[in-house]
């Protein structure tokens, strides 16, 4: 079985951020956690993250994303452990900080940097594979760059085997001109890199321990040592500076809406289009220009998504249709039903089939049945809605009493006049009907009508 090693403790002084790197989001995940559903590939008994700058949050961003790969595929189920780097002394040191947590584990052990979001699981597993099939103590693996200004280089000996790896810093011009670079992406056996590890020192320009130094020392003590050179420069490299995870986030989603279009969504304009990795859109669907969807959001087929809307966590059904400049958070929305234009949707809202929520209407924690519509300037908070209903412009549930949350229950076929004020908590009995400006406060029988206060005259102004 194989252990993984996430190196995440550094701050990325080059992300010019007082945010640790790893936790800066691509796709709207953070970094590490994009490396974590690649380790996951791999099924590893263990995960040893090695946290520093900011190790609390680096820790949660870690554990939310593991229950959230576990709770996908419930077969795996790392054990997690976190070793404290109190101390950024380099990628070697970093590995160091894991000794003692080591010495009992048979391993391979792969090591990767958290900061490399686009690495693949079938990369490391054949990374995993070769390691074996060579009997190597440690397989590195590495890129060709056009470009290989700021990376570690690999220097070969006339047999191809690895003579040593340089950093940019301490390179002469002759190293410097090679164009293999080292990904910080490796396979150890455990026992070997335990024996190099103790042998590092900070003999370099950066005054670092390096672990891009351990295969040349396992080498000195008899180890064999591997070299993978990978295909795709692209997938394997970190993210160093805001200029490069913007460059990763384009071609994230430029790939996802490639996805979607081969799938049969129409994308009116992919440029302005920005669709999070685990978004789900069914066939036919078509989204329109200036629309986002984040999170786990799933769109049933043959939806209509208008411009300037945003999407986050939703499940819409099939035929939905949603209006220009709509917020939809959280919410669930059935077959057939409208939304908006200018409607908002949060925290646990439920429209039922063929329902229809029109503009400036909010509704949260709230289940709308179906057919019922609230067409106009409402607020419907913690309400449970039956079906057909119809509520009259300008109706408010007044859900909050300054300390409760209070329900609402209208049931079917109320139709609700406008500006109609319901005083939660309360109950409109099926078939009833309230006039504009009620403001209902006692629970209302079934087919009865409700009469507002009408208002009086009081006195003449001029
Ligand atoms: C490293 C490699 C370089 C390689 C490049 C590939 C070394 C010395 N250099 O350089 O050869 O080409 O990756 O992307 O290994 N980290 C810690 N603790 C530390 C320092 C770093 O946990 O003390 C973590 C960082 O959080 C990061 C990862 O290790 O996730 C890599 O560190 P980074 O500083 O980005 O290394 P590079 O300079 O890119
Ligand atoms: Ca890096």
């Amino acid at each position: 079985m194989t252990d993984v090693m996430i190196l995440a403790a550094g701050l990325g002084t080059r992300m010019k951020s007082r945010r640790a790197k790893v936790l800066h989001e691509l796709a709207g995940l953070p970094l590490v956690a994009h490396v974590l559903r690649a380790v996951f590939k791999l099924n590893p008994e263990a995960i040893f993250t090695v946290v520093g700058h900011q190790a609390e949050e680096v820790e949660r961003a870690v554990r939310n994303s593991a229950l959230r790969l576990i709770e996908a595929n419930p077969a795996a189920s790392p054990e997690l452990q976190f070793v404290t780097q109190t101390e950024q002394k380099g990628t070697g040191h970093a590995v160091r900080a894991a000794r003692a947590r080591l010495a009992d584990r048979r391993g391979p052990l792969v090591v990767v940097a958290g900061d490399a979001p686009l690495i693949e699981g079938s990369t490391l597993r054949t990374l995993v594979d070769t390691h074996h099939a060579e009997k190597n103590d440690v397989t590195m693996l590495t890129v060709m760059m056009d470009d290989p200004t700021g990376y570690g280089r690999i220097i070969r000996d006339e047999n191809g085997s690895l003579l040593r790896c340089v950093e940019q810093r301490d390179g002469s011009p002759e190293d410097l001109a090679v164009r293999e670079v080292g990904v910080s992406v490796y396979s150890f056996d455990i026992p070997a890199l335990l024996g190099a590890l103790d042998r590092l020192t900070t003999d370099n320009a950066q005054g670092e321990y390096y672990l891009t130094d351990v295969p040349r020392l396992m080498q000195e003590q008899g180890k064999r040592v591997g070299l993978l050179c990978h295909s795709s420069a692209e997938e394997v490299l970190g993210v160093n500076t805001r200029i490069e995870l913007a460059d990763l986030e384009r071609k994230l989603r430029d790939r996802k809406l490639r996805e979607l279009m081969l799938s049969g969504v129409t994308i009116i304009d992919p440029a302005t289009t920005y669709i999070h990795q685990d978004v789900e859109v069914g066939q036919d669907s078509v989204i329109n220009p200036q629309v986002i969807i984040e999170g786990a959001s799933r769109i049933g087929s043959g939806c209509i998504i208008q411009s300037w809307t945003r999407l986050k966590n939703v499940d819409i059904g099939n035929g939905v249709t949603v209006r220009n400049s709509c917020v939809v958070e959280d919410s669930a929305i059935r077959d057939g039903a409208t939304i908006g234009p200018f409607a908002r949707l949060r925290a646990g809202a439920q429209i039922g089939e063929k329902a229809g929520i029109g503009n400036f209407v909010e509704v949260k924690k709230s289940k709308i049945g179906r057919g019922t519509k609230a067409s106009h300037l409402t607020y419907l908070g913690d309400a449970t809605l039956g079906e057909r209903v119809n509520i009259g412009a300008g109706t408010v549930t007044c859900n909050y009493d300054g300390v409760r949350k209070n329900e609402t229950i209208i049931e079917d076929d109320v139709k609700i006049g406008s500006d109609t004020m319901l005083v939660a908590p309360v109950r409109v009995g099926h078939g009833s009907v309230t006039g504009a400006g009620s403001v209902v406060i006692k629970d209302v029988p079934p087919d009865s009508l409700v009469a507002g206060v009408p208002a009086v005259v009081k006195k003449k102004l001029r």
